[in-house]
């Protein structure tokens, strides 16, 4: 019998639709073993930079009490030259190998995903929500004209599939749209939402950087409408994120419109065993409603 769970997003053959979420751990060369071993059909990257990122002071990560993530790492990485070592490391594994791509200008996005490419990884996935530099800091995934033109840049001097990962937005199904004609592979949706937490006691913001990034169980819902808006516009390959801890939030952003899901606050939460239970849950759903094949229900929920 065939294996129901195999997919592919952006070109990529995958086992089963779950990958990790990237920057949920670093970018050592380690990290990239402890990423396989929680059973992952593609290792993602945490978003390189092209020179080192320090990050913010702490607290930097709050847990909240509902299954929520607040985070302001500010991105901290070693740059460049930390790129090649996890990608060498992650591809003795055998399964694809997605670099995340992150900085300000189109100019500084192609020196990182060239470097990825130079170094091996199957994919890169641009992190769209990074400040634009000339754009007086605004998220560059916001301006669906600004995505267009960064994404038909360094999609042009890539021969490996260029993934875009863009946070919510009201342009999101246009940005979406522009990144496809741009060249653009697949989309990964979505990133962390803009949160805040206040420690009524101290009466100051609990992060020092006072806003953050939401993630995890509250962020679901939303990940699930912006994954279905955007397959409904434009049929796209889908990497759906967002609050993804059981096998029915998997199952959820599949009939969306997602090809692959990425699993993030979860791996804090229920730990390294998520990846597993999650296959196997899809594997028994699949075989509850009678499908034979995951491709079968992907954007299922849009047909009539
Ligand atoms: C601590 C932390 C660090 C993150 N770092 C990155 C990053 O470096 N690049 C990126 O594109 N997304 C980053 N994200 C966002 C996740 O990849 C994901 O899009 C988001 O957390 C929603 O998924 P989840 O609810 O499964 O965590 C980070 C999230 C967390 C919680």
């Amino acid at each position: 019998m065939g294996n129901a769970l195999e997919t592919a997003v952006a070109g990529l053959a995958l086992r089963h639709p779950v990958m990790n979420a990237s920057g949920i751990l670093g970018y050592l060369p380690e990290h990239a073993d402890t990423m396989a071993s929680w059973r992952v059909s593609a290792i993602v990257s945490k978003t390189f930079t092209r020179e080192p990122r320090e990050g913010y002071d702490p607290p930097i990560v709050v847990k909240l009490g509902y299954g929520g993530l607040l985070n302001a790492v500010g991105l901290s990485n070693p740059g460049i030259a930390g790129l090649g070592p996890f990608v060498r490391s992650a591809k003795k594994y055998g399964i694809p190998v997605i670099v995340s791509v992150g900085g300000g200008s189109a100019v500084e996005l192609i020196d990182v995903a060239a470097a990825a490419e130079e170094a091996g990884s199957s994919a890169v996935e641009l992190n769209m929500s990074c400040p634009h530099f000339e754009g007086g800091g605004l998220e560059l995934g916001r301006d669906p004209t600004i995505v267009s033109s960064v994404v038909r840049e360094v999609s042009s001097v890539l021969r490996i599939p260029v993934i875009v990962k863009l946070g919510v937005s009201d342009k999101l199904v246009d940005s979406a749209a522009r990144a496809l004609e741009a060249g653009a592979r697949a989309l990964t949706l979505i990133n962390t939402v803009r949160g805040m937490a206040i420690d009524v006691y101290s009466l100051r913001p609990v992060l020092s950087r006072v806003y953050g990034g939401l993630s995890g169980r509250p962020v679901h819902p939303v990940a699930v409408w912006a994954v279905y808006s955007v397959y409904r516009e434009t049929s796209a390959d889908i990497i759906g994120v967002g609050g993804v801890f059981t096998w029915r939030d998997a199952a959820e952003l599949i009939v969306a419109g997602s090809r692959a899901i990425q699993v993030g606050t979860a791996l804090v939460y229920r730990g390294p065993g998520v990846v597993a239970r999650i296959v196997e849950g899809l594997r028994s759903w699949l075989r509850q409603i009678g499908r034979a094949s995951l491709r079968d229900v992907v954007g299922a929920a849009h047909k009539r």
